[in-house]
């Protein structure tokens, strides 16, 4: 992890795999040599305090998410690992990935020394709203007592999405933490949490709502402080979302430091060889028994061309292998260590 705090002296990272390295080591995946240097890209976020990961569900946020907290731990780091929800009183992804399935309340959970856990959820910043506002307790938690105020915040519209920024901010003014690294809700909901800053400082630019968004607002765009990570699949449609969310997210001021490329299968062949293969089977026709396996990674290669292609390489592009037959907490453990390997 010797480079995760290099700061490359033209200023902004932009570590960028270098393509033909890229393809010779597609089937080492993301070495310890540094040479397929996508990893040093997703690590070079360690710089930054805020790293939010987002992407469509189901591509393995959660995972990459606890990924780099492991990760930037084992670095020594001081690591806040954060989750967006609805309400704290369901089973939380993330935590439960650290031991602590069903955090009580809404405070952080210790997991280990210089590691920590939250839930980011709009009844949580409501409260802290609230007691800012009040400046009383008592009243606080009298007034969220009531089912009517309770009900309005949360179905008001930006009104869940105002008390998640309200407890962000007040995370991030918390100095404890070297990182704050947050599993954001999947795709379009995201773009929402990210924009809404701009909109309700546009309308209420000053007060204790106006003047907190602000600083998120200032904080989230400014690459030194934060970096997006997005997360996606080795298939057609996932890439393509993908190219669009960081269009989108950069439109909102939000600069997407990395790109990682998760589950990515691993193949025997050297491209060369399967594009000789390919043609044999198409002449030959024979029945074989893995063509059908062969199609998956065929269009799972493609759809990496297309990756490599088409997000934008102010992203550094990296990506992870398909672990096969392990349970989620072991999927993460492989995970942290591909991560904190490469540097
Ligand atoms: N690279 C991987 N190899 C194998 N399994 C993975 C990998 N990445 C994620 N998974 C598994 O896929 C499932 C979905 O991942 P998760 O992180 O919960 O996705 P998301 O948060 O995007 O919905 C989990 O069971 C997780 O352990
Ligand atoms: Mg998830």
């Amino acid at each position: 992890m010797k480079a995760a705090n290099r700061e490359p002296a033209s200023g902004e990272p932009t570590i960028v795999p270098d393509r033909a390295a890229t393809v010779e080591a597609s089937s080492r995946w993301i070495s310890g040599s540094g040479r397929a240097n996508g990893g040093a890209g997703v690590t070079a976020i360690w710089d930054r305090r805020l790293v939010l990961v987002t992407g469509k569900g189901g591509v393995g946020k959660t995972a990459v998410t606890a990924a780099l907290a492991r990760a930037a731990h084992a670095a020594g780091k001081r690591v806040m690992v954060a989750e967006v929800t609805p309400d704290v009183h369901t089973p939380s992804p993330v935590l439960s990935l650290f031991g602590h399935p069903r955090p009580k309340g809404e405070d952080p959970v210790d997991i280990a020394p210089r590691l920590r856990g939250v839930r980011l959820a709009p009844t949580s910043g409501h409260r802290i709203l609230l007691r800012k506002a009040l400046k009383v307790g008592l009243l606080v938690d009298t007034a969220l007592k009531s089912a009517a105020l309770t009900r309005f915040l949360s179905a008001a519209p930006t009104f869940p999405e105002i008390g998640i920024l309200f407890q962000l901010v007040t995370l991030l003014r918390d100095a404890k933490d070297d990182h704050l690294i947050v599993d954001l809700p999947a795709t379009g909901h995201a773009v929402s949490l990210v924009s809404l800053p701009k909109t309700v400082v546009r309308v209420i630019p000053s007060g204790l709502i106006g003047e907190s968004l602000s600083e998120v607002l200032a904080k989230m765009s400014d690459p030194k402080h934060t970096r997006a990570v997005v997360v996606t699949l080795p298939e057609q449609l996932p890439v393509s979302e993908t190219v669009e969310l960081v269009a989108a997210l950069g439109a909102q001021g939000l600069h997407v430091g990395a790109a990682v490329l998760n589950r990515v299968p691993s193949t025997p062949f050297l491209p060369t060889e399967l594009s000789a293969l390919r043609a044999w089977i198409d002449e030959n026709n024979p029945p074989l028994l893995g063509a059908k396996e062969l199609r998956k990674l065929e269009r799972a290669l493609q759809a990496k061309e297309t990756f490599y292609a088409q997000v934008p390489n102010t992203a550094s592009r990296s990506e992870l292998p398909l672990f096969d037959g392990l349970d989620d907490r072991q999927v993460v453990e492989r995970m942290a260590k591909v991560l904190g390997e490469v540097s």
